[in-house]
């Protein structure tokens, strides 16, 4: 097996007091409906014709390693990608090593969506990802027969190999995860028979919604405890779709938080996904007094868009209900940062699952925030951050490889009293490489901060 790859070199970048934010924008694809795209394109009879892939590093994972698994990936210009599929069933042993660099998801979605065929396939990843619980994931697959060999603590290198009769099963999510979820469904695809999946609490359902429009048949019901039951038909006929991606909500975040804060901000950010398991941080804002302004909703392939006008707000503090973090599970550090500017305490309960992220987003979260002057409790499971700091900013903050905390910590910059730095923003690149560009346009000012020595 190979070693993982060393370290890309970090950039550090710092983010200063900028005046108001205005003007249109429109962010790049949603991440998690890109990775789903390529995947099931792999597995579809014929092709699927894809506008709008985000074409960030996490998903370029995924192209390349559907192209090890055998399909036809082909880049037609800016967003625009063409899969052609292999068929249920029809996945090719690689012939290396699939490193998946950072990419939870990629990764997670793609051992399930391999591990139901008879052959080897290794995966590997960066440091991020080489430390985040794989066994989430491996559990599953164990039962339906799928041999795994793992480093300790299942974690990643790991390989899979699948039976040559894989068994259906009927599992019961442990964890709030669309990861996990997801990944269960897309190896049932490839099992004989009726493969259940159950969700004591629903997450995202990109993968539920995508199956069924690539042609496989899916049963939703509420169970008896409420719980959401999921049942797939196994080696369904599915066939080539074509997919318009929608913006993805978790980078709107970004620049929707930005105009927030700084004061006299107006901007627009057009195409914005708004499926309801995703809107729980607009739901949120909108509890704490933003102004934000859902226009121009309507329906692209299936999903709900629209458009996000946002113009700074005196934002309070509020309690963010626990069963609303699966639908803004991303968007809990961004969150932290319109905390930090809004009167009063705003307390996050239930978060957990935020330690397991491309960082310990919780810690991360916590230490960032006092780093620049504003206060923040961490519990086990929760933070909560006091608002109304009176010089904010000045700190330096550690992002340990993670997009979400790096960009989070810049938008604080642009409102705060002194500049804020990051100590490696190369990592924005995996999920919203126009962050810096964009954020740009709107009026934000960034600079590039001294490498380490
Ligand atoms: C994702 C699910 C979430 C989220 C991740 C994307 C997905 O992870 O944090 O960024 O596309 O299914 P979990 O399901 O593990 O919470």
């Amino acid at each position: 097996m190979s070693s993982a790859p060393s370290a890309p070199a970090s950039r550090p970048l710092r983010a200063s007091a900028s005046g108001p934010l205005k003007g249109r924008v429109s962010v790049p694809g949603d991440k998690s409906i890109s990775h789903r795209a390529l995947m099931l394109g792999a597995i579809a009879v014929g092709e699927t014709r894809i506008e709008g892939l985000l074409e960030g590093e996490d998903v370029l994972s995924t192209a390349a390693a559907m192209r090890a698994f055998g399909a036809t990936v082909t880049r037609d210009g800016p967003g625009a990608w063409r899969v052609n599929g292999l068929g249920v069933g029809g996945l090719l042993e690689p012939d290396g090593v699939i490193d998946y660099g950072n990419a939870g998801t990629g990764s997670r979605l793609a051992l399930g969506l391999v591990g139901s065929h008879a052959f080897a396939a290794t995966f590997t990843g960066d440091a991020s990802l080489r430390r985040r619980p794989m066994g989430r994931v491996i559990d599953p697959l164990r039962r339906m027969g799928v041999q795994v060999l793992s480093r300790s603590g299942d974690r990643l290198p790991l390989t899979v190999r699948g039976p040559d009769l894989p068994i259906p099963i009927e599992y019961r999510v442990p964890v709030p995860s669309a990861q996990v979820k997801s990944s269960v469904l897309l190896a049932g695809v490839n099992v004989p028979g009726v493969t259940t999946v159950i969700e004591p609490v629903m997450t995202r359902d990109h993968t539920e919604r995508m199956l069924q429009a690539f042609g496989a048949e899916i049963e939703i019901e509420a169970g008896e405890d409420g719980a959401r039951v999921i049942r797939l038909e196994g080696r369904p006929n599915l066939k080539g779709q074509p997919i318009a991606v929608p913006g993805d909500p978790s980078s709107a975040a970004f620049p929707l938080v930005a105009a927030l804060i700084v004061e006299g901000s107006d901007i627009t950010i057009g195409g914005v996904l708004l499926n309801p398991t995703r809107t729980g941080l607009i739901d949120t804002l909108l509890e704490m007094g933003a102004d934000i302004a859902i226009e121009n909703r309507r329906t692209v392939g299936g999903e709900t868009v629209g458009d996000l006008r946002a113009r700074s707000s005196r934002l309070k503090g509020v309690a963010v209900p626990p069963e609303r973090s699966a639908f803004m599970i991303d968007e809990y550090p961004i969150l932290a940062i319109a905390a930090a500017f809004a009167e009063g305490q705003t307390v996050m309960q239930g978060v957990g699952e935020l330690r397991v992220k491309e960082s310990d987003r919780i810690a991360a979260v916590a230490a960032g925030l006092a780093a620049n002057g504003i206060t923040a409790e961490e519990g086990p499971e929760s933070l909560v951050v006091t608002g109304g700091a009176t010089t904010i900013g000045g700190g330096k903050v550690a992002t340990h490889l993670d997009h979400r905390i790096a960009m989070s910590f810049l938008v604080l910059g642009l409102a705060g009293k002194k500049p804020v730095e990051v100590d490696d923003a190369a990592t924005i690149a995996t999920s919203f490489p126009e962050f810096r560009g964009l954020m740009g346009e709107l009026g934000a000012h960034f600079e590039d901060g001294a490498p380490a020595a």
